[in-house]
């Protein structure tokens, strides 16, 4: 299997037109999924990863949104975060999750409607790789708010062309007005795939929820 085939894969579901699209494309990717990922580099869960070790206390429950197959997941139980929820579009791709023995519970839910949890119900909600083209919108983000507790955390990857043409910034800025979160920190503009020619630059934001 070489990079350019990998690559396609990748670039496939960048060009899903709506959310049963992306869903069907991730299904059919799930077999291959991290073979591709790790052969193209992906380094946005190992980012993400030092920054909740860096803020988010052990203990809690976290809610991995966007889960995939369970890769940021598996990081997160070896660091000791061993009360984890995910949540994903793909039917497949969570499967793919279940056969890890990282998540506590793993729900079919999508990412820009409501989600099925009561407010406050999370220590901190991490998503990885999934705000970036044609995926989740940033109104998921008022959700990932509601189902954290006060003075938790929301940590999350954006793609840099991402937050600037598609509501991020807006988002993410009004959502620190009405108090919803306060920003502690964000990465450096970052590689998420070192090892591909595709990459577009990445942030990793963290946020304190109010
Ligand atoms: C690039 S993968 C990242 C998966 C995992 N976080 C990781 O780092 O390996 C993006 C994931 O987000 C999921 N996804 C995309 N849009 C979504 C949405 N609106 N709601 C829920 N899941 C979504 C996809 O099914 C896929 O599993």
């Amino acid at each position: 299997m070489g990079d350019s085939e990998r690559s396609k894969r990748l670039q496939n579901v960048f060009s899903a037109r709506d959310n049963s699209e992306l869903a069907s494309s991730y299904d059919e990717w799930a077999e291959d999924y991290e073979d591709d990922m790790l052969s193209l580099g992906y380094a946005v869960a190992a980012v993400a990863a030092g920054f909740v070790g860096r803020h988010v206390p052990l203990g809690g429950t976290v809610l991995d949104a966007g889960a995939g197959t369970g890769m940021f997941g598996s990081i997160l139980r070896v660091l000791g975060y061993d009360d984890l929820v995910g949540i994903n579009i793909s039917e497949r791709m969570l499967e793919k999750a279940g056969e890890k023995d990282a998540y506590h519970a793993l729900h079919r839910m999508v990412m820009g409607e409501a989600l099925g949890f009561d407010s406050g119900s999370f220590s901190a909600a991490v998503s990885v790789g999934v705000f970036t083209t044609n995926h989740a919108p940033p109104e998921a983000l008022d959700e990932l708010v509601r189902v954290v507790e006060p003075d938790g955390w929301v940590i999350f990857s954006v793609r840099k062309d991402v937050y600037w043409n598609e509501g991020f910034e807006q988002k993410q800025a009004s959502l620190e007005k009405e108090g919803r979160w306060q920003r502690v920190t964000m990465s450096e503009a970052f590689q998420p795939f070192p090892a591909g020619n595709t990459s577009h630059m990445t942030r990793l934001f963290v946020y304190k929820t109010g």
